[in-house]
């Protein structure tokens, strides 16, 4: 695969702002970037909407294994939500990121304390603290596998997921990473029947998902936000 440079430079993510959202979660603004991790509107509300109503919720009901995929672990919000959403099930979680967070950041984040269970803090410091490229048990039956890297120049494994977070920085700041290119290379790794969800419901992403074999829906945003997607690898009979 060739390696596509980043129109994002790696110094500019450096320099991260703890900011209070609408729900009283914590999210970073960038900058340099002028671009949030979360919505401003309330970040634990909104991955609750994105990532886990839309995305988890549905692919649990069918399946007792679950491999997911996200592009962009951050601030690790969307792995705890999704820990203490699991129930039963056995995660696989392949978590992509390319500018690792410090750890003097990570430890200002208050999700642990509003998620409102006495575990969650020793469960969100596992999540930072487990080591990059390796496997990880966080709790029974929840397996992280943290990468450090660009999603352009990782190979990933074919018709491996049941589930992707897309979680880039918006497609105004990071287009490279919105690309039809990238798309299809996460469509590959899907098994069919499988489905991304993102927070983006901009033309040009609906466009290049759809050039790129996935069957997209455009859904009811999170508080704040119109809509969200949700692009299916579709099963051939
Ligand atoms: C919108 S933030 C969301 C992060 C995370 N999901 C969260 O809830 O905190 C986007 C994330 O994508 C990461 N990122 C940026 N470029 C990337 C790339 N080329 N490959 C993988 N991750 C990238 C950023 O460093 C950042 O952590």
């Amino acid at each position: 695969m060739t390696k596509v440079r980043a129109t994002i430079d790696c110094q500019k993510t450096k320099s991260q702002i703890l900011k209070i959202t609408a729900d009283g979660s914590h999210t970073l603004f960038v900058p340099s970037l002028n671009e949030h991790y979360h919505s401003v509107f309330g970040a634990l509300q909104e991955s609750m909407h994105v990532f886990i109503n839309t995305g988890y919720r549905e692919v649990s009901k069918k399946r007792e294994k679950i491999n997911l995929l996200e592009i962009g672990f951050g601030t690790g919000l969307n792995a705890l939500l999704t820990i203490l959403n699991k129930n039963e099930k056995e995660i696989t979680y392949w978590a992509i990121e390319a500018y690792p967070l410090d750890e003097s950041l990570i430890s200002k984040l208050n999700y642990p304390e509003i998620t409102n269970n006495s575990l969650d803090k020793e469960i969100f410091s596992q999540l930072h603290n487990a080591n990059w490229n390796q496997i990880t048990e966080i709790i029974q039956g929840f397996y992280l596998y943290k990468i450090d890297s660009e999603i352009q120049s990782l190979n990933l494994p074919e018709n491996h997921f049941h589930l992707v977070y897309f979680d880039a920085f918006a497609p105004e700041i990071q287009p490279e990473l919105w690309t039809e290119t990238i798309f299809l290379k996460i469509f590959q790794s899907l098994i069919p029947g499988g489905i991304l969800v993102t927070y983006s419901s901009k033309g040009i992403v609906k466009q290049n998902l759809r050039q790129a074999g996935f069957l997209v829906e455009r859904l009811k945003g999170a508080y704040g936000k119109r809509h969200i997607l949700k692009a299916e690898k579709p099963i051939i009979i």
